[in-house]
């Protein structure tokens, strides 16, 4: 156990096994194995013998704690609640078993019962910054702002600098902002509240560039690669249950689209998932592909791509650069709501004819600017949208053929439908 503590993994778990071939039945070093196991990647067997733990001594509450927080990381939720519950059960004492409830039924979408959970852990421990933020996620993700905005100052008040209490603070006071009556979409608030967060957090990407999408800095023609691997990051765990919600169909209309141009599949094609994220498409696309690479610039977005297994390589990069870099290498390229990321398309879709081999097809979705005021905007939310007009100007600036731009509806955002263009285009 000492080896363990000092992250000793190889050697701590050479000691448990020889334990346990002595006696199998050593409830010790059957749990310490299992967390071990869990840690060197191979969670299943780390979960099992922590099971048999707790089958040879039942009131063993922190293996069950550690055998909840190996559901939980792999997204076993629902496995995860019941032995958080069972801690309780044994340890009502146990401030850390409420908060990892809380999490996990909020993930389920059991939100009232998250939101009772994390208050008793506040009630238990009224210091413990993790316990107001669990809360506060709790509240904030059943809609009560209000409520969830008192227990995020509360967080921030124990922990200035907490980033992920700050995020979630700017949020539901930009909620309220745009919902309320009469607004004019004036985020003076929201504004106040990053001003706050960067006050004491000097140049965080995140709130910077938020900041500066509320305030309509014109200036700006791409999201930075800070703020997009931070932002994606903290979003990776959260970010498919979150686009199911908002009913996300862009890899489903990109899918369908490169059926129609390209027939049946028969696995003979180089092709690129541009923006990859947590790999959405990539079931679709490897039908398709010989070779398929993902690239993307958030390292934990990536981490839940490979988890997929379908990619045949994963590359963490800037997407305009690693186009650059990758000349004549894809026979399809696709990029699902990535470019919206970037307000100049010139220079990227440049980027991406020069990377398609001779007649190579990308498909693609916008954002649609319906103003004809400009070329793209910055919204407030962080994403830019697109003039069409400009994106066909961008296309035969850089020598691909439009074969077709489609309206379609790609997502809702509090509940509005989200308009926008999926385009598919040829390199000669
Ligand atoms: C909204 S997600 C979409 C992910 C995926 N294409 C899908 O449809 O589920 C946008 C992704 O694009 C990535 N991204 C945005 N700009 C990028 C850039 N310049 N280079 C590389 N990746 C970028 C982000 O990190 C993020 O994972």
């Amino acid at each position: 156990m000492k080896l363990h503590e000092a992250g000793k993994l190889a050697q701590a778990r050479a000691g448990f096994e020889r334990i346990l071939k002595k006696n199998p039945r050593e409830v010790n070093a059957l749990h310490y194995l299992g967390v071990v196991l869990h840690q060197q990647g191979q969670h299943g067997k780390g979960a099992r013998l922590i099971q048999k733990a707790i089958e040879i001594y039942p009131k063993h509450w922190v293996a069950y704690s550690n055998l909840g927080g190996i559901y939980y990381k792999t997204g076993q939720f629902e496995n995860a609640a019941r032995a958080f519950s069972k801690v309780i059960e044994l340890q009502p004492s146990d401030v850390r078993a409420y908060i990892n409830l809380c999490n996990s039924l909020s993930y389920l979408g059991r939100d009232k019962e998250a939101i009772n959970a994390g208050r008793t852990a506040t009630l238990l421990a009224a210091e413990n910054k993790h316990c107001w933020l669990s809360l506060a996620n709790a509240l904030r993700k059943n809609g009560d702002y209000e409520l969830a905005i008192e227990s995020y100052e509360k967080a921030i008040a124990l922990d200035p600098r907490l980033f992920e209490a700050h995020g979630g603070l700017c949020h539901c006071i930009s909620e309220l902002e745009i919902r309320a009556p009469g607004s004019h979409k004036g985020m003076e608030k929201t504004a106040m509240a990053y001003r706050n967060w960067l006050s004491v957090d000097p140049g965080n990407p995140v709130a910077s560039y938020q900041l500066a999408a509320i305030e309509g800095d014109g200036a700006i023609k791409r999201s930075p690669d800070e703020f997009l691997s931070v932002f994606f990051d903290q979003f990776a765990e959260t970010f498919d249950r979150n686009l199911t919600d908002l009913e996300y169909s862009a890899p489903r209309l990109i899918a369908e689209r490169v059926h129609v141009r390209l027939g049946e599949p028969d696995a003979s094609l180089d092709v690129l998932d541009a923006g990859c994220g947590t790999g959405l498409l990539a079931s679709s696309l490897k039908p398709f592909a010989r070779n398929l690479t993902g690239v993307d610039l958030s390292s934990q977005m990536l981490e839940k791509a490979r988890v997929r297994n379908l990619y045949d390589r994963l590359e963490h990069a800037e997407l305009t650069e690693f186009l650059k870099g990758h000349t004549a290498s894809f026979d399809l390229l696709i990029c699902a709501d990535t470019l919206i990321y970037f307000g100049e398309l010139e220079e990227v879709l440049r980027a991406m004819e020069g990377s398609l081999k001779a007649g190579g097809l990308a498909i693609f979705t916008l954002e649609r600017l319906q103003d004809s005021a400009g070329d793209y905007q910055l919204n407030q939310n962080g994403r830019f949208s697109h003039h069409e007009d400009y994106l066909k100007r961008c296309l035969s600036a850089v020598g691909l053929s439009l074969v077709s731009c489609r309206d379609e509806v790609l997502r809702k955002e509090r509940g509005q439908e989200v308009s926008g263009l999926l385009i598919d285009v040829l390199k000669a």
